[in-house]
């Protein structure tokens, strides 16, 4: 029986997919202030999702620098879709759109800054990708926004659901017939943390 490699952790480092300059410098600003970001992994998997999925209308919850919402408006670009990113932070807010001019997709993102749980009260549906990238405590009060606005098939990737805070969420979209859903605990390499899960969830 074929063995698992040595040293995986190690071994996958080697294999992270390759990122343009303004992805590598978000990445190295991010380890030296402390920001969460996906890292390239993370990030490689939701372009592949959202480009497969050919999804048009893209909601991001949480979007710091801008970094994963690259990734976001990348992806559909194909689709000439759209993608709505939140943030309540004023300085991530401005950061996040120079960074959007710098990486070209600016008229493809609209950033909105405010609360996400107020912000996403007021969107209207349609929307046929969502990534949740909040707090993980406020998880749990955004999925029936989440229900709402997504088409029925529509998928909502969650991050960060290794932690804690994600528990209630994590037991609320397990087995609920308004989800069919799956969580993967993982090695991501430059992920903030590297060890932790994603829940990948369609809505029912
Ligand atoms: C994990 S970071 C997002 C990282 C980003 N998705 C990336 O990978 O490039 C979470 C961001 O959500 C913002 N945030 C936290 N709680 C929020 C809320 N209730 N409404 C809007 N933004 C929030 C924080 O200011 C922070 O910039």
């Amino acid at each position: 029986m074929s063995k698992i490699v040595e040293n995986p952790e190690s071994y996958f480092r080697n294999l992270v997919p390759s990122r343009d300059e303004l992805m590598t410098t978000l990445e190295i600003q991010a380890e030296k202030e402390s920001i969460p970001i996906i890292g390239p992994v993370l990030g490689e998997l939701l372009y592949i999702l959202v480009f497969a999925t050919k999804a048009k209308k893209i909601l991001e919850l949480g979007t710091a620098t801008g970094y994963s919402a690259i990734y976001l408006a990348r992806a559909c670009e194909a689709a000439n879709g759209q993608v709505t990113t939140i943030e309540n932070n004023h300085s991530m807010a401005e950061q996040a759109e120079q960074n959007f001019q710098q990486a070209g997709v600016a008229d493809r993102i609209q950033i909105e800054v405010g609360d996400a749980s107020e912000l996403i009260s007021q969107l209207q549906g349609d929307i046929d990708f969502i990534f949740l990238d909040i707090e993980k405590q406020e998880y749990i009060k955004l999925l029936p926004d989440c229900h709402r606005l997504l088409i029925p098939g529509g998928l909502l990737v969650a991050d960060n659901v290794g932690f804690k805070d994600a528990d209630e969420f994590n037991r609320a979209i397990a087995g609920h017939s308004d989800w069919k859903s799956v969580s993967l605990f993982s090695f991501l390499p430059l992920h903030s943390p590297e060890n932790d899960a994603l829940c990948f969830a369609l809505r029912c």
